[in-house]
């Protein structure tokens, strides 16, 4: 079927005059069901979608007009256009009003069936086009601008060269591995980059976000019809992705019954949206990650052991913070560059206490974790160095244990790590200051909602 071509379900009790329609549309390329009644219509749309529908108002067992309003209500997809006899401007507002896109007295002019046919097909289309791109458009503003990967040791010195190298080698399939937050969504995307697919969509998917349903027709799509929220045809990502590079985050999170579907893409590149015979050929290469023991899942057969080996062609390992501190100060510098920017501030470093904080710290949320106490500090901080005082860390008092199960460096001196609450209640007084007592102008500089930061501040007593 061409891109303007609908299907279109034609209800008429004249036997002649519903052929005849069938014809015109046919030869136009759309593709045309009869019934003959209302009851029949009522058949057809139970086992099947119809993007449109062209209705008689009178029809020996039922009244066009209710049959407008309640499909109108069943199947909103689905454009109404009335064609009757017996019509007058009364009953065509009054059809209008329902939802009928098109009001037509019979007999109706081929040119003009077709013609008004036609145009609402274009206009579909155009839907569809639109659709696409701001499900692109939506993906790509979600996702950060690609940033620079920092690290000049020797464990990510090596990662950046298997990184340069897989990127070089028009790969079909590449699992990052490594704890949360050491940059395998950073590094995923890089490598998008620095591959010869980086002029083509990079399509992220986060597979444990979503219910397993939802996932399969995210990434596959559906026909309309195919399952009650299913309004419209949809693409899925892998088609969005197409001579691009999807990255499915989380694999391990994935259902069992997709990891089928899944293998099947990458061994066949093709696949079908769900409710629909059509297959898709698709050339995408597939990035997965997961911080989470595969081989475990695997043995207790929560993940398939083939996609595991389809997958696992190019390992890649990302190793934990605490295994490359040497990478920490430059780490730091770079975050602070960020965010002294971000906040309009002249920050250059963090004190040397600090800094040999940071180089003992264990690091259980790896460089996020990094990233998000060098944040805090630069909000925090009123001197040009980031000092012990201001250091905060987020995944604190788990992560209190795992210093002091791995840190071989002194303990830290009780006190000097302040607790979220405190500051929390520093960082919203300095911004009221900041704001000259302005809520919705520190709401802002907060980047907290403005009904968020009155909660925190009736909390905690800040007038
Ligand atoms: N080598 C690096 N240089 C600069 N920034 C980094 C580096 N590694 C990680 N980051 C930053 O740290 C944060 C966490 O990285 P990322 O989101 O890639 O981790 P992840 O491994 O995907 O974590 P998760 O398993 O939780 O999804 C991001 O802001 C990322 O930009
Ligand atoms: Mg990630």
């Amino acid at each position: 079927m061409a891109d303007t071509a609908v299907s279109i379900l034609v209800v008429e009790d004249n036997v002649l005059v519903g052929l005849g329609v069938k014809d015109v549309l046919e030869a136009d390329g759309h593709e045309v069901t009869v019934a003959a009644d209302g009851k029949s219509a009522t058949e057809q749309l139970a086992t099947r979608a119809f993007e449109v529908a062209i209705l008689d108002l009178c029809l020996p067992d039922e009244d066009g007009a209710e049959l407008l309003e309640r499909w109108r209500r069943e199947y909103p997809g689905m454009h109404v256009m009335i064609m009757t006899a017996h019509g007058d401007i009364q009953k065509a507002v009054k059809c209008i009003k329902a939802g009928a896109f098109e009001f037509l007295t019979k007999p109706v002019e081929k040119v003009l069936l077709k013609n008004t046919v036609r145009n609402l097909a274009e206009r579909l289309r155009l839907n569809r086009q639109v659709n696409l791109l701001s499900q692109l458009t939506q993906r790509e503003t979600a996702t950060e601008p690609s940033h620079r990967i920092v690290g000049g040791g020797a464990a990510m010195h090596q990662a950046m060269d298997l990184a340069k190298r897989v990127a070089s080698s028009n790969f079909s399939c590449l699992f990052l591995r490594g704890e949360t937050g050491t940059g395998k969504s950073l590094f995923a995307k890089a490598i998008h980059g620095m591959s010869q697919r980086a002029s083509n969509p990079f399509v992220e998917v986060n597979c444990s976000a979503l219910p397993a349903m939802l996932v399969e027709s995210e990434l596959f799509g559906h026909k309309r019809g195919s399952f009650t929220d299913a309004k419209e045809d949809k693409a899925g990502l892998f088609e969005l992705a197409d001579k691009g590079t999807m990255f499915l985050d989380e694999i391990g999170d994935m259902d069992l019954a997709l990891q089928a579907k899944l293998l099947h893409v990458l061994e066949e590149k093709q696949f079908r949206r769900i409710g629909d015979s059509k297959v898709v050929n698709v050339d995408v290469a597939v990035i997965a990650a997961t911080n989470k023991n595969v081989e475990n899942q695997v043995a207790a057969g929560q993940f398939r052991e083939d996609l595991y080996y389809r997958i696992n062609v190019i390992p890649f390992h990302l190793p934990p913070l605490r295994e490359h501190p040497e990478d920490v100060p430059e780490l730091c510098r770079h975050f602070v560059d960020i965010f002294a920017r971000r906040f309009g501030k002249k920050i250059h470093g963090l004190t040397d206490d600090a800094m040999s904080r940071l180089k003992n710290y264990s690091w259980p949320g790896n460089v996020r974790e990094l990233r998000n106490v060098v944040e805090r500090g630069c909000l925090l901080t009123q001197t040009e160095a980031i000092g012990t005082d201001l250091l905060f860390f987020p995944t604190l008092p788990g992560a209190a244990m795992a210093v002091a199960a791995t840190v071989t460096a002194p303990p830290t001196p009780a006190g000097t790590v302040m607790s979220m609450a405190d500051a929390e209640r520093q960082a919203i007084r300095k911004a009221m200051d900041e704001a000259q007592g302005n809520r919705n102008k520190a709401a802002r500089i907060l980047g907290l909602h403005r009904t968020t930061l009155y909660k925190k501040l009736a909390e905690y007593g800040i007038e």
